[in-house]
């Protein structure tokens, strides 16, 4: 365990960093021109890759920061999805057609709230509009709680080849304070019924941070998830407690959060039970099987960052559907509309038009400090004057950085090996805390934009 100064100094609110500028940036000088203008110049040919929103859950866990409501009504689930179709068709008519598509996900929320038909009609628009490749990933986040019988038939169906399970934790007790009560077997049962529709890659979600979590059982959960469901992959979020922006979140017992020393040593016993499991390491927070393609990509140096964590995904276009959905384009981001009923108003009151109301550009300055700000969540290396040259910069373009990355290398964070810089084992934990040292936006210690960094 770092020592106690270690951690003081690298606390602090702090990005994901899935993508830089972060959404912390956005404003709304950028919306739908911009969305128009940019899905309008991506060249002819150029592969997009697609995410689409649902927002609906069957019912809220307290530690959600994610969009999210509960909308039991199968009607209004099947109007939202009426308004992805039409979404999907004003950004089509934008592209031009055979637009190649690599990579389809599906987040949330639960997608597998959309009633059956209407998951079909948004699947059979989507082949209809785009050229979607042969072997696309196509992907899709679940709650092994609420799948209905007949989902992992209709999904296998449909081309669905990967599919995110939240689990968290595995303690009764955690479960019972977080708003989320999961038996293994539950989950079990999805697994078994999502491999018998052909899904072949399963991926699972844990979190460590919550209320009345120990190191022990954090551990025990890794294990026992390893162990029985033998996911591809795994993700392994720290919970970010963020209650000024989900005001949910405020119903979780604050005095039962363990503090950022326990929550490290939660980590680093979840991280050594998947190791001793066979997983290897990606990134800051993800795991995987070593014959997993996130692992070549590591391997490789061909890992991407984006808005979903870790992806093998290298399209430059990312296009966002539905509420709150953002897009990614070489000039800048986008973000639709977050709240459902004012984006479905928003699709209504104007058919021609794109329901994206704010983002960012992005400057030169933003391209190269975000192209080194993603090698570094990826790769755990970047050579800054290497990546500055690229970009057209000179050796001193970070030397404000400078300082602070003499004191990680001090605190064996990284090592400075020349120009490049070597992220440690020990300074994984703190890869956002790294990259921040290159982020020309941050806000000053002590602004609430973010969830604490550790
Ligand atoms: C978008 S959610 C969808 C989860 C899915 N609907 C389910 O119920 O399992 C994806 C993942 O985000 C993570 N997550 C959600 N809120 C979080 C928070 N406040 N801090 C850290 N991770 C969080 C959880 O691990 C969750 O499984």
């Amino acid at each position: 365990m770092p020592p106690p100064d270690v951690l003081v100094r690298y606390g602090g609110n702090l990005p994901r960093y899935t993508s830089y500028p972060t959404a912390a940036q956005f404003d709304a000088t950028v919306g739908a021109a911009e969305a128009d203008a940019w899905l309008r110049a991506v060249p002819a040919g150029t592969p997009v890759s697609l995410y689409l929103h649902v927002p609906f859950c069957d019912v809220l866990c307290l530690f959600c920061g994610c969009n999210t409501s509960v909308v039991r009504d199968a009607g209004l689930r099947a109007g939202y999805a009426e308004l992805l179709i039409d979404e999907l068709q004003r950004v089509a008519a934008r592209l031009g057609p055979g637009r190649p598509v690599r990579h389809i996900q599906w987040g949330g929320g639960t997608p597998t709230t959309l009633p059956p038909e209407s998951m079909c009609a948004v699947m059979e628009t989507i082949r209809r509009l785009f050229a979607v490749e042969a072997d696309a990933e196509i992907a899709i986040e679940l709650d092994p709680r609420f799948l209905p019988a007949d989902y992992p038939p209709l999904l296998g169906a449909l081309g669905f080849n990967r599919a995110s399970l939240g689990v968290q934790d595995l303690d009764p007790a955690v479960q019972a304070a977080s708003g989320r009560i999961q038996s293994l077997e539950q989950t079990e049962d999805c697994v078994r019924r999502m491999r018998a529709a052909g899904i072949g890659s399963i991926n699972v979600d844990l979190i460590y941070g919550l209320p009345y979590q120990t190191v022990e059982g954090a551990g025990d959960t890794a294990l026992t998830v390893a162990d029985m469901l033998r996911p591809d992959r795994l993700a392994v979020f720290g919970y970010a407690h963020v209650p000024w922006k989900q005001k949910r979140q405020a119903l979780l017992p604050e005095g039962a959060l363990p503090p950022p020393a326990e929550r490290l040593a939660q980590r680093a016993r979840i991280d050594a039970a998947l190791r001793s499991a066979g997983y290897r390491a990606i990134g800051l927070d993800h795991y995987a099987l070593p014959g997993d393609a996130l692992c070549h990509a590591a391997e490789t140096g061909t890992l991407r960052r984006n808005f979903q964590g870790y992806t093998v995904d290298p399209a430059p276009v990312l296009v966002g559907i539905g509420a709150s959905a953002i897009s990614s384009f070489p000039q800048g981001m986008t973000q639709n509309v977050p709240a459902q009923a004012f984006y479905a108003r928003a699709m209504e009151a104007s058919p021609d038009s794109l329901p994206a109301v704010r983002g960012v550009c992005r400057s030169d300055d933003d391209r190269l400090r975000g192209a080194v700000i993603e090698r570094l969540m990826c790769d755990l290396r970047v050579d800054p004057v290497a990546m500055g040259l690229s970009h057209g910069a000179p050796a001193s373009w970070y030397d404000s950085a400078r300082p602070a990355l003499r004191q990680a290398e001090a605190d064996g964070l990284v090592v400075l090996d020349g120009s490049l810089i070597r992220v440690t084992e020990e300074g994984r934990p703190f890869l956002r805390n790294i990259a921040a040292m290159f982020d020309g936006h941050h806000a000053p210690a002590g602004v609430r934009r973010h969830a604490g960094a550790l």
